[in-house]
């Protein structure tokens, strides 16, 4: 380790200089745990970023994937194809939402989004509504990190260093009111009127000019928010009568996270466009998409004014090894019953999660699903050091967790156990009592 040079490698949303001085090295995982370079077993608490769906180096993923590059290391995605893309593509149609057949392929959530993007209005263009043009996001939504993903999104940081973004992109008001909401467990009571502020841009635009609006059904990134009781369901309703495209950001929500197949079955709201990515590999291999519904589809399939439909795609679309594991995760999920698994343990994490209500600095406790966030109060002048602390703090005592200034995000593998959940809570209530 200590002739590890670490200064050529540049991290992505990582302090470099604060980790350089003070590595949290990572040399093998399986299972809950990962192994760090000191030789300490440290708890996945996170799914190593909200991906990690099935465990670490699951059998089945490991054995798929090794098989892959043996047989078929690459194919063009353009132009042609391999068994295993359209099979996904099948099994996929099975699980989500009825109408959502068709199936566009990416290699991360942000590539997903800006591919979501771009479908929706390529599809307003198929059927002469090309003035249909305008995009809508949410403050403090996170949507990734391509030019798409950060003008939809609404998180300051990831956009104050970008120039104009996208032209044409309007926010809705963001659903998060402490006051109102604190300490939640499940979807939150207050603010579902929220959801009229697309009347709003309605009214000031004119749905003419409207193709889409976009939303993580439950906030991840931006600390753990779950939606309003009430406000997808609205959403929906006001997308239908002003005829603009829903599209659910699922990239952390799918494939289990809230116990079901998508938050759109969990919340029963069909959107007309899902991107999915993390959960699909379990994290393993990377791999995003596109969900689609048939009339999209259809419309751009038979508008064409071209031979190919849809002028977009990746070198990596389908990719054999990605596709691999996608399908052994997905076989996973489904013999081992990791999605019910998730669904029953959600009330027991839940209450471990609020158990914690009372401990000095902890401001707020919002649980759903397999996550749960921790917001703790901000320093005066230093806001994110304490949390940055806690994160350093639980690494030390064996527990990997995410933070957001000082919020902390929990959302382990769904192969969680009721003793490592006490085990997350007990550590982590452990650490908080021991920052200043
Ligand atoms: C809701 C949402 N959308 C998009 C992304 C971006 O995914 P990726 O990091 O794979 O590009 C994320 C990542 O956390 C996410 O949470």
């Amino acid at each position: 380790m200590s002739s590890l040079n670490l200064e050529n490698y540049w991290m992505p949303f990582t302090a470099n200089k604060s980790f350089k001085a003070d590595p949290r090295m990572i040399v093998s995982a399986n299972g809950m745990y990962y192994k760090s370079s000191d030789g300490r077993d440290i708890l996945d608490g996170t799914a190593g970023l909200w991906c990690c769906n099935a465990g670490h180096a699951h059998p089945k993923i490991v054995e798929a994937v090794s098989s892959a590059i043996k047989t078929l290391d690459y194919v063009p995605g353009f132009q042609f194809g391999h068994s295993g893309v359209f099979e996904l593509s099948r099994q996929l149609a099975e699980i989500f939402p009825t109408h959502l057949n068709h199936f566009f392929f990416t290699n991360s959530g942000s590539e997903a989004v800006d591919s979501a993007l771009k479908i929706a209005l390529a599809y307003q263009r198929s059927r002469g509504k090309g003035t249909k043009t305008r995009l809508i996001g949410r403050e403090k939504g996170y949507h990734g990190v391509g030019f798409g993903g950060i003008s939809v999104g609404g998180i300051v940081k990831n956009r104050m260093y970008y120039g104009s973004l996208l032209s044409g992109v309007d926010h809705l008001r963001h659903t998060h009111n402490p006051e109102k909401n604190s300490y939640s467990r499940g979807e939150v009571e207050q603010g579902a009127e929220l959801a009229n502020d697309l009347e709003n841009l309605v009214a000031l635009h004119d749905a003419s000019n409207i193709a889409a609006v976009i939303v993580e059904p439950v906030a991840g990134s931006a600390g753990v928010l779950p939606p309003p009781k009430g406000y997808l369901k609205r959403l929906r309703e006001i997308c239908d009568a002003h005829d603009i495209l829903l599209i659910f950001d699922e990239v952390i929500t799918a494939f289990g996270r809230l116990g079901s197949n998508t938050a759109a079955e969990c919340f029963a709201v069909e959107p007309d466009i899902i991107t999915f990515a993390k959960g699909l590999t379990g994290g393993t291999v990377p791999m995003g998409g596109v969900a689609v519904r048939d009339n999209i589809y259809q419309s751009m399939i038979d508008n064409a004014d071209a031979p190919i439909e849809l002028f977009h795609g990746y070198t990596y679309s389908g990719h054999p090894l990605a596709t691999a594991a996608a399908l052994a995760a997905l076989d996973a999920y489904k013999s081992e019953g990791l999605f019910s698994n998730s669904a029953d343990l959600s009330s027991y994490f839940a209450d471990a999660a609020h158990s914690l209500k009372g401990i000095n600095h902890i401001v707020d406790i919002r649980t759903i699903g397999l996550i749960a966030g921790i917001e703790l109060e901000s320093r005066p002048g230093a806001a994110g050091q304490r949390g940055f602390e806690v994160m350093k703090g639980a690494w030390d005592k064996g527990l990997m967790v995410r933070v957001t200034g000082d919020i902390l995000a929990f959302s382990p593998p769904l192969i969680v156990s009721k003793q490592d959940i006490d085990q997350i809570f007990d550590c982590i209530a452990e650490v908080i009592r021991s920052v200043s």
